[in-house]
C-alpha cells in the first residue's frame, strides 16, 4: 500500500491531493494542515467527488502529525505564496521557519520517505528541508523545472497554434529570474526548437517563462498558480512511487556535476523509487555554463541569507 502525505491544504496542497485521488496514485493519501478542520473538510469534499469521477482512495484529513507515520512520500507545499510586487527570495525567513517545523516531524513519523518539495524560494528551502531532515539527500528533491518547462511549453504551443502534446522542453537553474531556459534541448516531437522558429520568438518565450509565476501573481492578486505547480508535483510524487525512472528537470543536490557543489538546483534528473537516481549533465555551450553558474550564485546569495538568519 502507497502511502502518499501532503503537507499544507492551501490551494497547491488541496489541488495535489485532488489529483493524487484523481490519478490514483497512491491508496493512501493523507493531508495535513495547521488550520483546524481545513485538511477534514477538503477529505470529504475530494473523497465525495470520486463517487462521480469513479476513483476510489482513502484520504484523511488531519491537523495531527502522528496521522501520517510510516509516510512513503511526502509533498511538502506548505508556505506563504507571492503577492504581487514580491520576489520569491522574500519569502526566505517566514517559510524558512514552516520548513524547519514541518522537518521536525516528518523525520520523526517517516525516516524512510521522500519529500518532493513546492514551497519557495523552492532552491534554497529544498536545502534546508534536506538539511533538516538529515535524509539522504537523493531523497529530498525540489519541484520547479517540471513546472517552468511546462510553462515554455504552453508558451511555444501558443505560438504554434497548438500541439502542446508534442512539446518538450528543458528549464533548468534556480526556479526564480536567473531560472535558464534550455531552447536547445526543447523540442516538438523530436524536432528541435531552434528549427521551429527564429532567435527573436525564442527569446521572447524564455523572457516569458522566467516571468511565468510573476505573470500569474499579478493577474490573481491574492496568491501564486497551484494548477500547473500541483500538476508537476504529483508527476514527481508518481515517478518516485511508482519507480518510472523518469528524466525530469528539478532541483537536487549538486556534489561537482555542472562545476556546482554543494548546492541544489534544477538539473534534468533521472526520479525514480529512491528519488533522484542519476543525475544527468548536459553538454553545454559557455553561455550555457554561465547562465547556470550565475543562477548557483543567486542561490547562494539566499543560502547566506538563511544563514545569517540562524535558520541553516
Ligand atoms: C510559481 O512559479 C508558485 O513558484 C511557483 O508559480
Amino acid at each position: 500500500m502507497t502511502k502518499i502525505t501532503v503537507v499544507g491544504a492551501g490551494f497547491v496542497g488541496m489541488s495535489c491531493a485532488q489529483r493524487l485521488a484523481e490519478q490514483e496514485v497512491a491508496e493512501d493519501v493523507v493531508l495535513i494542515d495547521v488550520v483546524e478542520g481545513k485538511p477534514q473538510g477538503l477529505a470529504l469534499d475530494i473523497t465525495q467527488a470520486g463517487a462521480i469521477q469513479g476513483y476510489q482512495v482513502n484520504l484523511l484529513g488531519t491537523n495531527d502529525p502522528a496521522d501520517t507515520a510510516g509516510w512513503d512520500l511526502v509533498i511538502m507545499t506548505a508556505g506563504l505564496p507571492r503577492k504581487p510586487g514580491m520576489d520569491r527570495s522574500d519569502l526566505l525567513e517566514v517559510n524558512g521557519k514552516i520548513v524547519t517545523q514541518v522537518a521536525a516531524y516528518v523525520a520523526g513519523e517517516s525516516p524512510d520517505s521522500r519529500v518532493v518539495l513546492v514551497s519557495n524560494p523552492l532552491d534554497t528551502m529544498v536545502h534546508l528541508m534536506a538539511e533538516k531532515l538529515g535524509f539522504p539527500k537523493s531523497r529530498v528533491v525540489g519541484m520547479a523545472g517540471v513546472l517552468d518547462s511546462a510553462r515554455m511549453a504552453a508558451f511555444i504551443a501558443d505560438s504554434m497554434g497548438g500541439g502542446i502534446q508534442d512539446v518538450r522542453c528543458m528549464v533548468l537553474g534556480g526556479h526564480g529570474d536567473s531560472m535558464v531556459p534550455m531552447p536547445g534541448f526543447s523540442t516538438v516531437n523530436g524536432v528541435s526548437l531552434p528549427s521551429m522558429m527564429g532567435d527573436e520568438e525564442i527569446q521572447g518565450i524564455n523572457d516569458r517563462t522566467r516571468n511565468g509565476g510573476a505573470e500569474i501573481v499579478n493577474l490573481l492578486k491574492t496568491g501564486s498558480a497551484f494548477y500547473a505547480p500541483s500538476a508537476a508535483a504529483v508527476a514527481m510524487a508518481k515517478a518516485i512511487v511508482r519507480n518510472e525512472s523518469r528524466l525530469l528537470p528539478c532541483s537536487a543536490w549538486l556534489e561537482g556535476q555542472y562545476g556546482l557543489d554543494g548546492i541544489y538546483m534544477g538539473v534534468p534528473v533521472i526520479l525514480g523509487r529512491d528519488g533522484v537516481e542519476r543525475i544527468v549533465e548536459l553538454e553545454l555551450d559557455e553561455g550555457g555554463q554561465a547562465k547556470l553558474e550565475a543562477s548557483a550564485s543567486a542561490i547562494g546569495s539566499d543560502i547566506k541569507t538563511l544563514e545569517g538568519l540562524g535558520l541553516l
